[in-house]
């Protein structure tokens, strides 16, 4: 039987972070095993929101696909590639555009609340406007069966729907329809008790050194009423705790469950002890990071040799469509 196929993308936009791992990365390269998988680099998508400096482009491209093959992602199992190397997405979405009721974009909550959250830039562009019909012609170019995203990205998700079936009404039946692949994580928080996220600089990045990381969990915020190492304190409110949960195992996470809040073991002890894992884990992947970051042609290599296979599969779906066009 034919393995499903499975695709997604992500936005260039800095280092990878703990979040970006445990959300996105870890789950794309479990699916990796068991769906033939088309992960990108959405670069264009990017441009959406950093149309005015794109100084930094090339390093965030290349210092994420090294994070990517540094989680796991591996060039044998998926098809790694990037966007602006593939035209047919962007002669996709203007066939697309001619079709897409101008309300439907209006309405997409993603725009709404970013137009309102954004103010140190300009987003009252076509492009930004248009982002998720691009996103519907990355997915629908490789009638994908699965999309793995996050909640956010439902409603692109939808509309991609909304546009293959209008797509279909009018043209003939040529597009399937994609499922959302919905990951549920644990919310990692960071060392400030935050949302982890580039914006708030409160993140742990996987291109962080063992004493970076280190230096950041020792000043991680606890359950800010535990002032003295005596007050007693609530792991239900401590963001430390929630990375214990994650990479602690579980029976430290009882053990700090009972001890903290009978002030039994400090927030030190803590920190130490997750530490020892929260190393640990990353070891391997600091490590093929290293190697990586040594070998700059290679990385560039996986990503052409990735887009020249996409290609052939976009190649194919954008001909279908043309015909079912009469263009
Ligand atoms: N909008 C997605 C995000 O910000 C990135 C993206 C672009 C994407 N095209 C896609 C995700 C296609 C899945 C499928 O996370």
């Amino acid at each position: 039987m034919a393995k499903k196929r499975v695709l997604s993308g992500m936005q260039p936009s800095g280092l990878l972070h703990l979040g970006n791992l445990m959300g996105a990365l870890e789950n794309w390269r479990k699916l990796q095993d068991e769906y033939e998988c088309y992960y990108f680099i959405a670069d264009w998508h990017a441009l959406t929101t950093q149309y005015a400096d794109t100084s930094k482009m090339r390093t965030y491209v290349h210092e994420m696909v090294i994070d990517w093959l540094a989680a796991g992602l591996d060039p044998e199992k998926c098809v790694l590639f990037r966007q602006s190397h593939l035209p047919e997405h962007a002669v996709l979405h203007v066939l697309f555009s001619m079709i897409t009721p101008l309300p439907w974009l209006e309405r997409v909550p993603t725009y709404k609340e970013k137009m309102e959250q954004i103010d140190d830039r300009d987003l009252y562009t076509y492009g930004f406007l248009g982002y998720p019909v691009l996103q519907a012609a990355d997915i629908l170019i490789y009638k994908a069966d699965y999309v793995p995203v996050g909640v956010d990205q439902l409603p692109h998700l939808e509309l991609t729907r909304e546009i293959g079936r209008r797509f279909n009404a009018f043209y003939g039946d040529v597009l399937p329809e994609p499922q959302p692949l919905l990951t549920q994580y644990p919310k990692l928080l960071g060392t400030d008790g935050r949302k982890m996220s580039k914006s708030y600089n409160n993140c742990l990045y996987l291109s962080d050194t063992p004493e970076e990381i280190t230096k950041k969990v020792m000043v991680m915020i606890t359950d800010p009423a535990r002032v003295r190492r005596q007050d007693p304190g609530n792991p239900d409110i401590c963001p430390l705790f929630t990375l214990d949960q994650i990479f602690a195992p579980k029976e430290w996470c009882d053990h700090v469950n009972v001890e903290c809040r009978r002030a039994g073991i400090g927030c030190v002890d803590d920190k130490r002890e997750l530490l020892k894992h929260l190393l640990a884990y990353l070891k391997p992947i600091q490590e093929k990071r290293k190697e990586l970051s040594a070998s700059p042609k290679r990385v560039a290599e996986i990503i052409a040799e990735g887009s020249r296979k996409a290609r052939i599969v976009a190649k194919e779906t954008l001909s279908e469509v043309q015909e079912a066009m009469k263009l």
